[in-house]
């Protein structure tokens, strides 16, 4: 096994909507025994906040707010645990309501950097795998290893489905498709923060959702990284 006692490392998982990362992200953590941050997770719960108090997602009520929103990660059982002002929320954050308004949160560059901030946080004392969108492009870009993870849209739609606990048929697939095509536009055309493969990103298949064979490659690649 990897004894990452005597090196700190910074892991970026990126990818789109349903690529896999959580999982991958979580077996690793568990694995190495490092943390695991979801940041994707963070997002969700300001977008919940607004949804719950009613807001619209503008700058100027992100500058309003922001200091009303206090977002708690707690690693338990290798997973995050998410609190929004001390409830815990991790089960609501992943309601479709959600999942189709964080996009438009997640835009803003105020609400960005507050974010990065706190995700950059996460490091400073010990080894992290991190999975969103901009780990490898902006909040770490020195991190040891950068993974951008991709995968079939329709292997992405009936993960999705299976997470959800939805009936995996074909109009179900094929709105989930849509779904998933229209979150990833979003977030590869946002100004701040975009989904996109940083230049050093080594690029990882899981097509064929083999997530153990997907795990040990990322781990072997790190290895090389740091031996
Ligand atoms: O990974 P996820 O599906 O839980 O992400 C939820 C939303 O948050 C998604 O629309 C992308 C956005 N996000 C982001 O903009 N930047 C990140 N680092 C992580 C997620």
């Amino acid at each position: 096994m990897l004894d990452l006692s005597k090196n700190k490392v910074i892991i970026a998982i990126d990818g789109g909507a349903a690529s896999g990362k959580s999982s991958i992200s979580k077996n690793i953590a568990k694995k190495l025994n490092i943390l695991y941050i979801d940041t994707g997770a963070m997002y969700r719960a300001v977008a919940l906040y607004f949804l719950q108090n009613n807001l619209e997602p503008t700058e100027e009520n992100i500058l309003k707010n922001i200091d009303n929103i206090n977002i708690r990660l707690v690693n338990e059982n290798g997973d995050n645990t998410v609190y929004l002002n001390g409830v815990n929320v991790t089960d609501k954050i992943r309601e479709d309501s959600v999942s189709k308004f964080t996009p438009h949160i997640s835009q803003f560059k105020i609400l960005r950097d507050k974010m990065n901030e706190i995700q950059r946080g996460f490091a400073n004392n010990e080894s992290i795998i991190m999975d969103g969108r901009d780990i490898g492009t902006v909040v770490f870009v020195n991190a040891t290893l950068k993974i951008y993870l991709t995968a079939d849209i329709k292997v992405r739609a009936i993960r999705r489905l299976k997470d959800l606990k939805l009936d995996i048929n074909d109009k179900n697939i094929s709105e989930m498709i849509d779904s998933l095509n229209k979150r990833d536009y979003i977030d590869m055309n946002k100004e701040y923060g975009a989904l996109k493969k940083a230049d050093d990103a080594i690029v990882v298949d899981t097509s064929h959702n083999d997530i153990d064979k997907a795990v040990d490659e990322i781990i072997s690649l790190l290895k090389e990284r740091i031996k």
